[in-house]
Parts: structure tokens; C-alpha cells; sequence
């Protein structure tokens, strides 16, 4: 008997250990203050634990319906209504999800045949371009306006073709922590007015908006709302990552379409989580005090950042920082990355880790999504910089 395994041909040649895990492990290597990847060091409200416990106590542990629990996609299509004045039928428009991670590409997968070409706006979510590569498309990276990171209009539009099949869009934007505007939303929907392109608007960060400032939500603008797969994530909204558990909301047609790639790729996501979150939902407060909540763990990070060499970019949105390490460095973000891991004791992200050709800015990506007494550590740390 020959025992070996058969060769394979990769189907993703250039794709390694992401930043994210190297990073996390040096951290926790060196015992550094893990600034890197995006989740809450803290715990979630126990009365969101107590909801899901009660679930499973009831006995409703079996799979649920292939599209969610009617009462969760009920408390999504209300929330969606009330936030963006835009009605989607719970039944048929609204799915809930195993986490945005597979929201996307069950998106992706369902619209996107093989040489239709899609436009992600970089940098990006890093699932976006690997999930595009697995539907055969082809990705159009089109890259955001270097220093702002506000999307550019000229250079989207010169990017469309008769084969642009859809565009994905993030705001708030991860890394940057950028918010479109409203003006930047009724640009998009101008623009698409004449095509046949399709929007995955990833909305995971739309309770973490500060400064008064509102979360324009593609659901807000009939021309977008028409043509979008709109994502979010119970993760991020109420500290629950490990949850995974998010959503979609698409007009039926849409939707239908989605569903038939989920009932296969998950075909469903685990009861008890979502009887806890729906009944968590009956309050809006939770993420109507989110913005508050992050602004102030925002403006204390920023307050001792700014004692330090580097420079601050603005945080309008989402829980990230980004800082432009020139004053201090002239190492490649990566390198400094690891070098302020190893000599200070913070870990962060590179902004070049989201680009496919690692575009080097010499701007890095902190997370403040941190109790106040781990960001405090953080900045004793950066205070020697
Ligand atoms: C922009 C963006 N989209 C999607 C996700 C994934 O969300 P989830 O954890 O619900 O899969 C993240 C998580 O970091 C993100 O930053």
C-alpha cells in the first residue's frame, strides 16, 4: 500500500499566514499589550448571555430555519426601518448569517460567475479579494485617495466596464476609520444609476460612528438599496465576535439568489444565539449607546497617542486609530510592527497588509476596542516612543 497523500495545486499560491495571526502570535510571545487585531478585550452585557442560556434551556437547540429565526430577521427588519427608514420584508429580505465573514461571500458567491469582473476599493477587508478569486472573477483593485482614504470617484468610475459584475464598499472603513458622507453615497448611487452593478455594502462597524456624525447606511438611498447586499455583524455591535453571527439584507430577488448559496454553504447558523439576540433587541439602547461608548475609549487613546511621535490620522468611525509612523521610523510598517511588539511592547497592524501589493504608507492600525486600563498599558508603553 502506497500511505501518501495525493499532490495538490494550490488553488491559492500567493496566499500565507496573514498578518493578523503573526502579529497576535508574536504578542502574545512577547506578553505585548495586543493592539492588532480587531475584537474587545472585555465582556459582553451578561443579560445577552442570560438570553441565549435561557434558549438553550428551553430546549431550542435544534437548527432553526435555513434563513434565521423569524423573531431575529423580525428585530433586524425593525431595527433596519427605524435607523434608515427603508422596510425589508423579514421573511424574504432579510438572512441571518454565520458571521459577516460568510455573509460576504455567500454574496460574492452567489453573484459573481467566473470573469465577471468586481471592484474592491483598497485597502480592504482582506476576505474580499480571496472570495472574489474563488467565484472565478476577476478583481479590479481601485485604491482609495492615499492620506484620506476617501473614495475616488474618478478613479471607480474609470474602473467600470461592461463586465463589472458588482463593487464591495466598507463604511465605516476598516482600516481607516474612515465614514462616507452622504454626498460620497448619492456619488456612488449616481454612479451606478446607468449599470447593472451589484453592491456588497459590509456595514459590520454602523453602530461605531462618532462626532455626531451618521452612519450613511446604502439602505438610506433607494438607487443603492435596489441593488445591495447590505452586511452586518452581531459581533462587533454587541461585543461578540467568537459569536459569529451577522446578517444580510437584499430586495427578495436578491436575496433569493443568496439563500441558495447559504442553504448550502451553511445552510444555517445555531439557534439558542439567535432566540438571545432577538430578545436582546427589544431595547434599541445598546446600540444607540455604542458611539458614545467608543468615542470616549477613542478620545482617551487619541489624548496619549498624541503625546507621542506619531502622527494621528482622524477616527470618525469603526474601533480603529490609524497612525502615520514617519516622525518615529523609517522601517516598513511591517517591520515596525514587529519592532514595536519586541522593543515596546504594542502590537498593531500594518495598513499594508490590506493592500494585495502591499502599497507601504508608513501608517499603522491600532484597536481601541480595549478595556481602559489595557489601552492605559498601551500608552505607557507608546509614551517612550
Ligand atoms: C470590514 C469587516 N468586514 C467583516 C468583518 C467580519 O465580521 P464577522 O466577525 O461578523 O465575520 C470584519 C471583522 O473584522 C471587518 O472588519
Amino acid at each position: 500500500m502506497n500511505v501518501r497523500t495525493p499532490p495538490l495545486q494550490t488553488k491559492f499560491p500567493t496566499i500565507g499566514t496573514t498578518i493578523f495571526t503573526v502579529m497576535s502570535a508574536l504578542a502574545a510571545e512577547k506578553g505585548a499589550v495586543n493592539l492588532g487585531q480587531g475584537f474587545p478585550d472585555f465582556d459582553c452585557d451578561p443579560k445577552l448571555v442570560d438570553g441565549v442560556t435561557e434558549a438553550m434551556r428551553k430546549g431550542l437547540n435544534q437548527y432553526p430555519p435555513m434563513t434565521g429565526v423569524p423573531v431575529l430577521r423580525e428585530a433586524v427588519a425593525a431595527k433596519i426601518e427605524a435607523l434608515y427608514g427603508r422596510k425589508y420584508d423579514a421573511a424574504t429580505e432579510i438572512t441571518i448569517t454565520a458571521g459577516a465573514t460568510q455573509a460576504i461571500i455567500t454574496a460574492i458567491l452567489a453573484i459573481v460567475k467566473p470573469g465577471d469582473e468586481v471592484i474592491v476599493l483598497e485597502p480592504c477587508y482582506d476576505s474580499y479579494v480571496p472570495n472574489i478569486d474563488l467565484a472565478g472573477g476577476k478583481v479590479v483593485r481601485v485604491p482609495l485617495t492615499p492620506g484620506t482614504f476617501r473614495p475616488d470617484f474618478a478613479r471607480i468610475s474609470a474602473a467600470l466596464s461592461p463586465r463589472t459584475r458588482a463593487i464591495v464598499i466598507n463604511t465605516p472603513h476598516n482600516p481607516s476609520a474612515t465614514v462616507w458622507t452622504r454626498e460620497e453615497m448619492l456619488q456612488l448611487q449616481d454612479l451606478l444609476d446607468p449599470t447593472d452593478v451589484f453592491v456588497i455594502s459590509d456595514e459590520v462597524y454602523e453602530h461605531m460612528v462618532y462626532d455626531g456624525q451618521l452612519h450613511q447606511s446604502a439602505a438610506r438611498f433607494p438607487g443603492l438599496a435596489a441593488r445591495s447586499l447590505i452586511v452586518s455583524s452581531f459581533g462587533k455591535t454587541y461585543h461578540v465576535t467568537g459569536w459569529k453571527i451577522g446578517y444580510v439584507a437584499a430586495p427578495a430577488v436578491l436575496t433569493a439568489e443568496f439563500r441558495k448559496v447559504h442553504q448550502f454553504n451553511v445552510f444555517t447558523v445555531n439557534t439558542p444565539m439567535q432566540y438571545g439576540l432577538a430578545s436582546y433587541m427589544a431595547s434599541p439602547d445598546p446600540y444607540l449607546q455604542l458611539p458614545a461608548f467608543y468615542q470616549r475609549k477613542r478620545d482617551l487613546f487619541r489624548e496619549g497617542l498624541a503625546r507621542t511621535r506619531l502622527k494621528l490620522l482622524p477616527s470618525e468611525g469603526t474601533y480603529f486609530q490609524c497612525a502615520d509612523i514617519s516622525g518615529v521610523s523609517a522601517l516598513k510598517e511591517a517591520e515596525f510592527c514587529k519592532w514595536l511588539t519586541v522593543e515596546f511592547g504594542v502590537a498593531a497592524i500594518p495598513m499594508s497588509a490590506l493592500y494585495v501589493d502591499g502599497d507601504d504608507q508608513g501608517i499603522v492600525r491600532f484597536c481601541f476596542a480595549k478595556k481602559d486600563e489595557t489601552l492605559r498599558a498601551a500608552l505607557e508603553r507608546l509614551a517612550k516612543l
